[in-house]
């Protein structure tokens, strides 16, 4: 975007407003918001989070343009600093967080790495706004995991959920059991730090360090047929969900599945994903501040640009064939995650409503 220093104080209003042509600017929110959900009857679901000193919190954003905890209050009360926090029925650590094939809105606690219980996926029964699924993973997990996303098979009894290690995690949600497979494939690790805006992402291990992040995005095809995953830096491979399934009850196929994984596209630094009903994937790029498109043939290319798509993250798909981009404002580095605003989620037209068998 141009910057409106040059034109003058007249026309500054107006171009303040010149976003890429098609880019929307929706909510200019309080708070920096990481992910959106938008439920078959309109109900918005926001993830909040990227702040230094604050926990990150589920929110409901209200026809009023208000905010409300989202299921309560009391599952967004952790706090590591009172040990009456329960680590088992709070949100330590929420990452993802969408609304599944059966309605629920599934959340993603990452938890805290030792912390029992910590780790889990939670799912709410939006027509009653309570908690009537828990799947704790500390059996599961291993010590070095970093739980971030989820997605689910087209029957909707197993979940795969992403983790940054550099592994994926299968849950089958009728029996609660799960295994960790892709463990270290080439496919699932970084193999190389990600990019913000031009230049490496600093690391948290002094100076030199730079960022790396394992296996990150996750996406099922509309037909159920294929896993789509990428480490954050970039790289999508797809896996069939038959063979991932099949993971669950044969360790010997759990443990040589990286065989199975084919590349599809060489794709960007990415904040997060989503399908459309077409099987079109939209990433968003870190490095070039933009979002991209995958067709199902693996073709790639860039959808829209601009210097306001900081880090976006979430992003969801309406029936109106809108793909909505909160721009999470995260900026890399150090001394810390959070910029100041302004927190903005924006819409984009596409060709294509969502997947049946990913969004509600
Ligand atoms: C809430 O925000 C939406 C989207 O920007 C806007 O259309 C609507 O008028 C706002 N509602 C209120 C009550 O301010
Ligand atoms: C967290 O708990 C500590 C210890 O009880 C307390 O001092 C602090 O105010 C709490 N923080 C919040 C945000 O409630
Ligand atoms: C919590 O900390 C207080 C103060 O240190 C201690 O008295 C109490 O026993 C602790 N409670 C639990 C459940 O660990
Ligand atoms: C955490 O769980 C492990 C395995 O079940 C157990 O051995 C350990 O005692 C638990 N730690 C705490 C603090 O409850
Ligand atoms: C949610 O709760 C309602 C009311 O208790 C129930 O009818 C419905 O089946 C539940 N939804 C799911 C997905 O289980
Ligand atoms: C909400 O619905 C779920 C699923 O039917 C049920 O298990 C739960 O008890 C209900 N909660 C309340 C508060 O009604
Ligand atoms: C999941 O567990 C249930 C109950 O044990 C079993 O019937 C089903 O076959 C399992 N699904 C998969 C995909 O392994
Ligand atoms: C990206 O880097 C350029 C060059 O340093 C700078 O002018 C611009 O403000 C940066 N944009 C963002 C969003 O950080
Ligand atoms: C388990 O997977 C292996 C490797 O793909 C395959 O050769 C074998 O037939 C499978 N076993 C069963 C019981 O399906």
């Amino acid at each position: 975007m141009v910057s409106s220093v040059f034109f003058g104080a007249a026309l500054s209003a107006s171009l303040a407003a010149a976003y890429a042509p098609g880019l929307e600017l929706v909510y200019s929110l309080d708070r920096a918001t990481q992910g959106i959900a938008i439920s078959a009857d309109g109900r918005k679901f926001l993830s909040q989070r990227y702040s230094l000193t604050a926990a990150p919190q589920a929110v409901e954003l209200l026809n009023d343009n208000t905010t409300r905890l989202y299921p309560n209050a009391a599952w967004n009360s952790y706090n590591a600093s009172d040990n009456s926090s329960d680590p088992y029925e709070t949100f330590v650590s929420i990452d993802g967080a969408r609304i599944g094939p059966d309605g629920r809105y599934w959340l993603v606690d990452g938890g805290s790495s030792g912390l029992n219980g910590s780790t889990k996926l939670v799912g709410v029964n939006l027509s009653n706004d309570t908690v009537d699924k828990i799947y704790h993973l500390d059996n599961i997990i291993a010590s070095d995991s970093g739980i971030d996303d989820v997605r689910f098979n087209a029957a909707a009894e197993v979940a795969y959920l992403s983790d940054t290690a550099g592994a994926l995690v299968v849950l089958n949600m009728t029996s609660g059991t799960g295994v960790r497979v892709l463990v270290d494939d080439p496919s699932a690790v970084a193999w190389f730090p990600m990019m913000y805006n031009g230049t490496l992402v600093p690391g948290y291990q002094g100076a030199d360090s730079t960022l790396a992040v394992g296996l990150d995005q996750i996406e099922v095809s509309p037909d159920g047929t294929w896993l789509y995953y990428q480490p954050c830096n970039g790289g999508l491979y797809k896996i069939e969900t038959s063979l991932v399934d099949a993971s669950l009850t044969n360790s010997t196929l759990a443990a040589t599945l990286g065989d199975y994984a084919i590349p599809v596209a060489l794709t960007p630094s990415t904040g997060g994903t989503t399908i459309d009903g077409d099987g079109n994937i939209y990433f968003s790029d870190t490095n070039l501040l933009a979002i991209w498109k995958v067709t199902p043939e693996g073709r790639a290319t860039i959808l829209v640009q601009d210097d306001a798509l900081i880090w976006t993250d979430l992003m969801w798909v309406t029936a109106d064939k809108k793909l909505w981009l909160p721009a999470s404002q995260m900026r890399p580095g150090a001394d810390g995650l959070m910029a100041q605003g302004p927190n903005n989620i924006f819409t984009f037209p596409i060709d294509a409503g969502p997947s049946p068998i990913d969004h509600a």
